[in-house]
């Protein structure tokens, strides 16, 4: 039985995405391999949302290529948001790839490793518009008692910094019934964690209903029996509507966790990052959670070095993360990537200014990280066990309803 193997970059989209593309493998009769050096084909699921992303993925291909000239029957594929955008690059860069296959094509993943098989001839298949929803191709799981359940792919919000809508396409939800039986289905496989994705969650089922309908899947899914928890991720700010921050306070099965990338604090900065929200919407959208979720916990992406950023514009970040008290946050530095309207702004940052810019953003986001778990000291939290910590293999680990890990 030939083997496979898939090295994952990128987002909970991507790493699902990889999921789905080995079940349906698995389900044609290859099997997965332990790691790539047990495997004839290699299948790279890439991220270029970052430049640091895209260089790790190049440089992982590149090694390869004194094994593709002793193993010529060896099958490189690289799919994800690089073969979707860069196409040609992959093949200059590597003409040792033999496979490459946009986010949209990986229903076909099967029928393209099958043609090379056959003619060993490179094959390209990017498509621009759906036509096979990815969610109907077979999963396998990675976590025996957690499931990603995309309900909504593709992006409609175009932030001028990010080249996910280029990559992944316009918005496509799931329909209401069709999320609803595969949770049902995966419950009855032991599942009890779900984890719903999506770019941006909140605008679930608008392409399909007409408008948001992302409360009512919420209230619909907490009434599932068997199931425990149900997380959700990413929202924009400029959609989280009060229906929806009351089905989470509601929904005793909802975890109190929100993630809510803010990006910038500076009402310019925001303006030219298409944000479509201001300083003071986004604080009042805050103050509604803490008011409406006890315990609640809040997390966030943050990116300094915005072309044009200035210290007064940088202040404002600072005063945004000490105000909304972030549980914790992913912070970037501003990465151009072409396509998208920021890779030609003038007036760059220096290197200098972004690093002493990061440096000062995560001293603060520390101290409030800090200060917010010492808040939990003496309580009792109950934790879904998610198995041994890797540091030490007498620890276990595992998650509170707010994300948080455990090591007990
Ligand atoms: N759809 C999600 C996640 C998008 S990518 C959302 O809207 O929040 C994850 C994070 O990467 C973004 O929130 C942003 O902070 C960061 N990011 C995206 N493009 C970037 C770029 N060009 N440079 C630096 N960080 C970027
Ligand atoms: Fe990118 Fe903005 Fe869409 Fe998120 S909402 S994926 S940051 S364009
Ligand atoms: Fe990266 Fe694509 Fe996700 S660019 S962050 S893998 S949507």
């Amino acid at each position: 039985m030939k083997k496979f193997h898939i090295t994952t970059f990128g987002c909970q989209m991507n790493k699902h995405d990889s999921e789905r593309m080995a079940g349906l493998l698995t389900d044609i009769g290859y099997a997965q391999a332990e790691n790539a050096d047990d495997a004839q084909i290699l299948i790279f699921n890439t991220c270029t949302v970052r430049e640091h992303a895209e260089d790790r993925f190049f440089g992982n291909l590149n090694n390869l290529r004194s094994r593709k000239k002793s193993e010529p029957d060896l099958i490189i594929a690289v799919g994800g948001c690089v073969a979707q955008d860069e196409k040609e690059l992959i093949f200059k860069k590597a003409p040792h790839v033999d496979i490459v296959f946009g986010t949209l094509n990986m229903p076909n993943l099967g029928h393209m490793i099958e043609s090379v098989e056959r003619r060993r001839e490179s094959i390209c298949e990017i498509a621009d518009k759906i036509e096979i929803m990815p969610t109907t191709m077979p999963s396998l799981r990675e976590e025996a008692y957690h499931a990603w359940i995309p309900i909504i792919i593709g992006c409609n919000n175009f932030c001028s910094y990010c080249i996910v809508p280029y990559t992944r396409g316009r918005e496509a939800s799931r329909t209401l019934e069709d999320i609803h039986a595969e949770v049902e289905r995966l419950i009855s496989d032991g599942v009890i964690e779900i984890t719903l994705l999506g770019q941006n969650v909140n605008s679930y089922g608008r392409d399909l209903y007409g408008e948001s309908s992302f409360a009512r899947l919420l209230t619909d899914l907490n009434g599932i029996a068997g199931l425990r928890r149900i997380r959700f991720t990413t929202s924009h700010p400029k959609d989280l509507t009060d229906d929806i921050i009351d089905a989470i306070a509601h929904g005793d099965k909802i975890c109190e966790h929100i993630h809510l990338p803010v990006q910038a604090g500076s009402n310019t900065v925001l303006k030219v990052m298409n944000r479509k929200y201001t300083k003071e919407k986004y604080l009042e959208t805050v103050e509604k959670i803490y008011e409406a979720i006890p315990g609640v916990s809040l997390t966030t992406d943050i990116m300094v070095g915005y072309p044009g950023e200035t210290e007064e514009d940088f202040l404002h970040t600072l005063d945004i993360v000490e105000k909304a008290r972030y549980d914790s946050a992913f912070t970037f530095i501003f990465s151009p990537r072409e396509g998208t309207p920021a890779a030609n702004m003038e007036n760059r940052v220096t290197a200098d200014v972004k690093a002493d810019r990061f440096d000062r953003l995560i001293k603060l986001q520390n101290r409030i990280s800090l200060e917010k778990n010492k808040e939990l000291v003496g309580r009792d939290i109950e934790v879904f066990i998610e198995g041994v910590s890797k540091k030490n293999r007498g620890v276990l680990t595992g998650r509170t309803r707010t994300n948080k890990i455990v090591n007990f």
